[in-house]
């Protein structure tokens, strides 16, 4: 592969956070249905097997139920309710016992096929979801990690239902590949019978808020599992009936440019290779072009996933027409001309222009930074107290 070489730090810190990840739960109960359910009519007159009456479905807000709806958009409610929960025996992950008891369950059953599952992250505390949170904004900037992390609140993991897995070896540990691995490929076609839904599926991201996360399952009891599956509803937002998640996935639908890879190209979630690998574009493929661009990186998207790519792999480019009107340019590519600038976070301080560069120190927010030279990548040099280092510009105003 002639693309950037492969971030391990990104890999090795994003798994060593998912491991870090356990403990907590929500809340009580307003069960608001956001979608008024026409009272005359019965949800167990409707068939299952129709997505189309999914609207007449009631949303379950009340937290210390099995079938609570949770998403971008209702978030749970108080956000900071803990549930009761148990450790799921022989792992220091934490679930409600009904959850528990039905991981184990399937793990039983998946044994005897030969496939060992691993509990990698179940339940989490508010407090310990801000702090993964927080984490991803820092390395990733808000916008990626909201795609890949729940703001505090708004997580299942948080309801003590919703559980991360891996295979024994951690192979393609809390990546899209864990899909092709034996405990991906098992709990893909089998989760549901033990009660457990696959709630961020491929190409839902738009309708999730989430990128595809083959790895994460949601508890929902298996006869409400089994009417899921059985509905044919791609998300359980469409299950419900309620509009897509709050997504944070730039649209650009009318964006017509294209490119074609000329090499197995890394698609990463900035312009850089300091940014990580979503995932690798095969050589020859047409991809989408957004119509932003950022010193010599093009965004991209390619099977579902929006990133960005280095142009020196990208052949017959066509930029779309309409880039200034319908794709506005990110944060990241705005240039700072001014020679101070403002952080608008706690703003890591690093050696190099990128994550995988060491950290010098943390700037607080609000704090005045003297850039001391252009832009490269995103990232700009800047000086403060009395050290020069590099500071992401996405925290810079
Ligand atoms: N990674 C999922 C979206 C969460 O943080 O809950
Ligand atoms: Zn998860």
């Amino acid at each position: 592969m002639k693309s950037p070489r492969m971030l391990r730090l990104s890999l090795a810190t994003t798994l060593s956070v998912a491991l870090m990840a356990t403990l907590m739960p929500l809340a009580p109960a307003s069960a608001t249905p956001s979608i008024a359910a026409p009272s005359e009519i019965s949800t167990q007159a409707l068939s299952v097997d129709s997505a189309v009456h999914i609207a007449a479905r009631k949303i379950q807000r009340d937290p210390s139920r099995t079938d609570v709806f949770v998403n971008k958009s209702y978030p749970l409610s108080p956000k900071k309710y803990a549930p009761k929960t148990v450790a799921v025996p022989g792992t220091n992950v934490r679930l409600k016992s009904s959850a528990s008891s039905a991981y184990t369950t399937m793990v039983k059953a998946a044994a005897k096929d030969g496939v060992k599952i691993r509990a990698v992250s179940g339940y989490r505390s508010y407090a310990r979801q801000a702090e993964l949170y927080n984490y991803y904004t820092r390395i990733y900037g808000q916008s990626y990690a909201s795609k890949i992390s729940a703001v505090p609140g708004t997580s299942e993991h948080q309801t003590g239902l919703a559980i991360d897995v891996g295979n024994n070896n951690s192979a393609c540990g809390l990546q899209a590949c864990f899909a092709d691995t034996p405990v991906g490929r098992w709990v893909a076609k089998n989760a549901h019978k033990y009660g457990f839904i696959l709630r961020y599926p491929k190409g839902q991201e738009s309708i999730t808020g989430y990128s595809y996360e083959p790895w994460h399952f949601r508890y929902l009891g298996t006869s409400l599992a089994k009417s899921y599956k059985n509905s044919g509803a791609k998300t359980l937002e469409a299950y419900y009936g309620v509009a897509g998640s709050k997504s944070t996935t730039p649209p650009s639908k009318s964006a017509k440019g294209t490119a074609k890879t000329s090499a197995n190209l890394n698609m990463r979630s900035g312009a850089g290779t300091g940014n990580r690998i979503l995932l690798t574009i095969p050589n020859g493929k047409t991809v989408k072009l957004t119509g932003s661009k950022n010193s010599g990186w093009y965004q991209v998207q390619y099977s579902s996933k929006t990133g960005w790519v280095s142009g020196k792999y990208l052949k017959n480019i066509s930029m779309p027409s309409n880039t200034s009107k319908d794709t506005p340019k990110k944060d990241d590519s705005k240039t700072i001309k001014a020679k101070s600038a403002k952080t608008t976070e706690n703003l890591n301080m690093r050696s190099g222009n990128g994550t995988n560069h060491r950290i010098i120190l943390t700037i607080p927010k609000g704090k005045k930074v003297s850039v001391t030279g252009s832009k490269k990548s995103g990232w700009y040099p800047v000086k403060y107290a009395g050290k020069n280092g590099w500071a992401s510009g996405k925290y810079l105003r």
